[in-house]
Formats: structure tokens, C-alpha cells, sequence
């Protein structure tokens, strides 16, 4: 009778191995475990057969062989429920299918002249601070020498809110409320957008970004921002490049020049890129003039600095040899991802 309990348990062992259904397996558990006519119970029903000593011995047998023949059946229903779970997830998802990989984006060449611009400055010891877009006429004009009817405020072309301020023309501004933080010595770039009524065009938009460097002093000379300014260009263009200081006239500096920088199509000697000139404007420059630091609460007579404004789109145009500013803001996948 032992011996039929063994042959129980590896017949039900290899029999749920090999099933596949849960009808199967219930019916298979109710021919096995069935309290009445079960396979199990009929072996057992035979213990009154047994010799009374055998019986007990016998009994404990059966029990472990019923709980062996248990732990089949339920390692068959987790297989059957895994297989069924696997099969209904198959209908809407194929795992095994390869993922795609998630799509990079860029940084634009807008963002990352500036950031060349920032860690220029930054080398060289200089603090970056922000000013408002919406300015005053004071601090737009008045404290950079442009008094109300100066024809230069004109030529600025100025948006006026309701309130009678201003979008700012340029980062300049920034010059005079920054000094009247901080005593001198100060050494800051401004960077950030100005505004303009012009109609756009390949070569002009009604608002662009602006950099502002401005470094005041004891003893600081024309000869400093020749020398940043150059050292600026070469970081930003490359070293091959050369800057050249036209004399020119704005009313916050004195003396005034235009900064040019060789072109880099034909190294100076003139081609369409730069349309013969052999050279590209990149901004305005100057030493501050003594209104604007007498302005600012600063001694003309102890301190004198430099300042230049310069584009951004400008730059970045120059840089990657575009021609047209609208591609800078029309925000074209294609163009912006050329740049990766
Ligand atoms: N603010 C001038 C402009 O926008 C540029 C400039 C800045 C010129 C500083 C001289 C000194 O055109």
C-alpha cells in the first residue's frame, strides 16, 4: 500500500508537469483529491485491511503523501496562471519588441553664445547681473547723457508703454543702476534683450539680445578694452581672427568707436560674405563718458572705465555663417538641430 502512494505521487508529479489547462488540472485534482471515489481515498479506504499495529504508521505515510501531491497541484496552477497572464499581456504588448531611444534635443546657438559669452567674463573675474526690460526714460536716456530732445532718441526707436515706460533700447542702462549699487571698482557683463521699432528683415528684429561689459577703475585706459574686446573676439571666433576700433560717436562715451572683427570668408581682403569690406561690425564701444559716472555717484576725476555693447544674433550669425536673423527665432527643427 506504500507502494501505491509512491506511484501516486509520481504519476500526479508528471501528469501536472505536463497539463495545460486549468479544466485539466481541476479534473485531474478531483480523480486524485476527490473526497469521495479520489484516488487518495480509495488507497486509504484499504487501512482497515492493515494489521492494527501497521495502521498509524501507515496513516502518517498518507498524509505526507497527500501534501507532496498538494504541492504539485499548486506549483501547476502558478505555472498555468504565469502562462496566462504572459499570453494576455502578448495581445497588447510585444515586450520583446526593441524600445526607441528617447530623441535628444540641442541647445541653440543662441543660448550657446551666450553661455560662451558668460564663461568668457566669468574667466576674467566679471559679475553677471540682470536689469528690467521695461525701463524708464531716465535710465534708458537721461543717465547715459541723452537728454529729452536729443534727435539720438529718435534714432533709437523707442516701444513707449501706457505708463510712460519703456522697453529698453540696450543693455546701457544697466551701467549707471549697477554703479549706483556698487562702489568702485566694478567689472560686469549685462546680458539680456532690448527692444527697437524696426521693421524685420534679414538683418534686423524688433528685439534682439544685447551684452553689456563695462569695467570702471582706477586707471583703466582705452588700451584695456582694446585689449579685452580682442581677446574676446579670438575666444568667440578663434584665434586667427583680428578686431578693428573705428572712431565713432555715442552720447554715454568719449571717446566712441565701432568694433569690427576680419571677416572669417576671406580673412579681411573682401568677399560677398561681408560684402567686400573685408571686416564685420560687431558694436559699440567707449570709454564712459564723465556725465554718466558723475550719474552713477562715481569721481570722474578718480575713476575711469570702459563699456561696449554688442548682439547676440549677431555673433551667433557671424559664428555659423548665417545670413538671415528671422532663422534665429522661427525655431525650424531642421535648422535648429543643424547645430547639434
Ligand atoms: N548701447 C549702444 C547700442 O546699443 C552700444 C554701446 C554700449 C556703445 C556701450 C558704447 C558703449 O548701440
Amino acid at each position: 500500500m506504500t507502494d501505491q502512494l509512491k506511484d501516486l505521487e509520481d504519476e500526479v508529479a508528471a501528469r501536472t508537469a505536463a497539463l495545460n489547462t486549468q479544466a485539466e488540472l481541476d479534473a485531474l485534482y478531483t480523480s486524485v483529491l476527490g473526497r469521495k471515489g479520489g484516488r487518495l481515498s480509495q488507497i486509504m479506504a484499504g487501512v482497515g485491511k492493515l494489521p492494527k499495529e501497521e495502521r498509524a504508521e501507515f496513516g502518517q505515510r498518507a498524509n505526507e503523501s497527500k501534501l507532496r501531491i498538494e504541492s504539485s497541484f499548486a506549483s501547476a496552477a502558478l505555472r498555468l496562471r504565469d502562462a496566462g497572464l504572459r499570453s494576455e499581456l502578448a495581445k497588447t504588448y510585444d515586450v520583446t519588441f526593441p524600445a526607441t531611444a528617447p530623441k535628444r534635443g540641442s541647445i541653440h546657438i543662441l543660448r550657446r553664445t551666450l553661455n560662451d559669452v558668460v564663461s568668457f567674463f566669468r574667466s576674467r573675474g566679471f559679475a553677471v547681473v540682470l536689469g528690467p526690460e521695461v525701463e524708464s526714460e531716465y535710465y534708458n536716456f537721461e543717465a547715459m547723457n541723452i537728454p529729452a530732445d536729443h534727435p539720438s532718441r529718435e534714432a533709437m526707436d523707442t516701444f513707449y508703454l501706457p505708463s510712460g515706460a519703456l522697453l529698453r533700447t540696450h543693455t546701457s542702462p544697466m551701467q549707471v543702476r549697477a554703479m549706483l549699487q556698487h562702489p568702485p571698482p566694478i567689472a560686469i557683463l549685462v546680458p539680456g534683450k532690448v527692444y527697437r521699432r524696426d521693421a524685420l528683415d534679414a538683418r534686423h528684429a524688433f528685439m534682439f539680445h544685447q551684452f553689456e561689459g563695462l569695467q570702471v577703475g582706477r586707471g583703466v585706459t582705452f588700451a584695456h578694452l582694446k585689449g579685452f574686446v580682442g581677446d574676446l573676439c579670438r575666444h568667440l571666433y578663434g584665434p586667427e581672427r583680428r578686431t578693428r576700433f573705428r572712431p565713432s560717436y555715442f552720447q554715454f562715451t568719449e571717446p566712441s568707436a565701432e568694433v569690427d572683427v576680419s571677416c572669417g570668408v576671406c580673412a579681411g581682403s573682401g568677399c560677398r560674405s561681408c560684402g567686400g569690406a573685408g571686416w564685420l561690425e560687431m558694436g559699440g564701444s567707449g570709454m564712459v563718458h564723465p556725465h554718466v559716472l558723475r550719474s552713477a555717484g562715481y569721481d570722474p576725476e578718480l575713476y575711469t572705465g570702459w563699456a561696449f555693447g554688442l548682439g547676440i544674433e549677431r555673433i551667433a550669425l557671424v559664428r555659423h555663417n548665417i545670413d538671415d536673423i528671422r532663422l534665429l527665432t522661427e525655431n525650424q527643427p531642421a535648422f535648429v538641430e543643424q547645430f547639434q
